[in-house]
C-alpha cells in the first residue's frame, strides 16, 4: 500500500518535472497552466471566482436561472444522459439538475473528470441533496468516457462543456478539440458548449488582472509549487504577474515577466535556467470569441447550431449545438 503510494507520487512528481522542463526548454518559456491547482491553488482560484471582477462565474449561472425552461424545451427530450465533461464542484450544474428533477425528466448525471477524488465528493454532495438523481461518475480522459458511454446507452446525449474551458483551448485546437466530440456523439445528441464573449477589453482584462491582487498570486504560487515540488529557488519576489487582451484576436494571456537577469535551479531537473531581466514566461490562454465565431466553430466541426442563451448583458453564451440527424 505505502509503496504503491510513494510509486505513484514519485512518478506524478516526474511527470510535472518532465512538463516544466519542456515548457522552459521552449521559446517563449512556458510554465504549464494545469499545475495552478495544488491546495493553496484551489484556495485562490476559489477566491477569483467570487471575486467581483470576475464576472464569468455570475453570468452562466444567471443563464441557467433564467433560461433553463428554454434550453429543456429546446433540447425536447424527456429521457436523456447529462454527460459533463471537467465537472468540478457543480456548482452551476445543479441548477440544471434541481430543474430537470423538478420537472420529472428521466436522466442519469455522468460527470467525466481526470480527478477520481473531485469526482468522489461531487457525487456525495448530489447525493445528500438530491438522493433520488441517478449520478454515475466516470473518471478518467474525457473521450475514453465519452466513447464508453456512446456505445453504453441508446438515450439520447445532452453534453455539458460549460465556463472557460473551451477557452484554454487556442482556436486551433479549440477545432480539434469540438471535432472529436462530434466524433463520439450519435445523430441528435446535443452539446451545450459555454464560452467567454468579447467584450469592453477593459472588463477582461480587469477579471484576469484583479486590483486586490489576487490572480497575481495565483499564478505566482505556481513558484512555489515548483520550489516545494521540484526543488527550485524561484524568488518570487523577483516575478511579477502580467495579463494581456488582444481585441482582435480574443485572446487573454497570462504571463510570469521576469524582473531582472538572474538564473533558477531546479533540484528534481538538476539543472539550472536563465532569465533575462523582463523575460516572459506564458503560463495562461482564455481564449474570448463573439457569436459568429462561435458559429464557425460549430459548422466547422459538423454541429447545427440550436441556439445560443447569453445572459443579458452578453458577456457569455452558453451555445446548444446539435449532431445532425
Ligand atoms: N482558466 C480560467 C479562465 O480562463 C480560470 C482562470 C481565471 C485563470 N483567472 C485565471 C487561469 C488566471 C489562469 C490565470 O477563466
Amino acid at each position: 500500500m505505502i509503496t504503491t503510494h510513494c510509486t505513484s507520487t514519485q512518478s506524478q512528481t516526474a511527470v510535472f518535472a518532465r512538463d516544466v522542463l519542456n515548457g522552459l526548454k521552449q521559446f517563449p518559456k512556458r510554465l504549464p497552466s494545469k499545475y495552478f491547482y495544488d491546495t493553496k491553488g484551489d484556495e485562490l482560484f476559489q477566491q477569483i471566482m467570487h471575486m467581483p471582477e470576475y464576472y464569468l462565474m455570475n453570468s452562466e449561472l444567471e443563464i441557467f436561472q433564467s433560461q433553463k425552461q428554454d434550453i429543456l424545451a429546446t433540447i425536447g427530450h424527456t429521457h436523456f444522459d447529462l454527460i459533463e465533461l471537467g465537472a468540478g464542484d457543480g456548482y452551476k450544474t445543479k441548477v440544471l439538475l434541481e430543474y430537470f428533477l423538478q420537472e420529472k425528466i428521466h436522466f442519469t448525471y455522468e460527470p467525466i473528470d481526470i480527478s477520481a477524488n473531485v469526482l468522489e465528493q461531487l457525487e456525495k454532495s448530489l447525493h445528500q441533496r438530491w438522493p433520488s438523481l441517478n449520478v454515475a461518475i466516470q473518471p478518467g480522459d474525457y473521450f475514453k468516457m465519452l466513447h464508453k458511454l456512446s456505445k453504453e446507452s441508446a438515450r439520447p446525449k445532452l453534453v455539458l462543456f460549460l465556463g472557460a474551458n473551451i477557452g484554454n483551448y487556442t482556436p486551433q485546437e479549440a477545432r480539434v478539440f469540438l471535432r472529436s466530440i462530434f466524433d463520439e456523439l450519435n445523430p441528435g445528441d446535443y452539446l451545450l458548449l459555454g464560452v467567454d464573449l468579447k467584450k469592453d477589453p477593459k472588463v477582461i482584462l480587469d477579471a484576469y488582472n484583479d486590483p486586490a491582487g489576487i490572480t497575481a498570486a495565483f499564478n505566482l504560487n505556481l513558484l512555489s509549487r515548483i520550489n516545494r515540488e521540484l526543488g527550485a529557488n524561484f524568488e518570487k519576489a523577483q516575478f511579477k504577474h502580467w495579463e494581456t487582451y488582444n481585441p482582435v484576436t480574443g485572446a487573454t494571456k497570462s504571463y510570469i515577466v521576469s524582473t531582472c537577469d538572474q538564473h533558477v535551479f531546479i533540484n528534481a531537473l538538476n539543472r539550472s535556467f536563465h532569465f533575462s531581466a523582463w523575460e516572459a514566461m506564458e503560463v495562461e490562454l482564455s481564449q474570448k470569441y463573439d457569436l459568429q465565431e462561435i458559429n464557425s466553430l460549430a459548422a466547422e466541426a459538423g454541429f447545427i447550431v440550436k441556439k445560443h442563451f447569453t445572459d443579458q448583458q452578453e458577456c457569455f453564451v452558453d451555445s446548444l449545438w446539435q449532431k445532425p440527424v
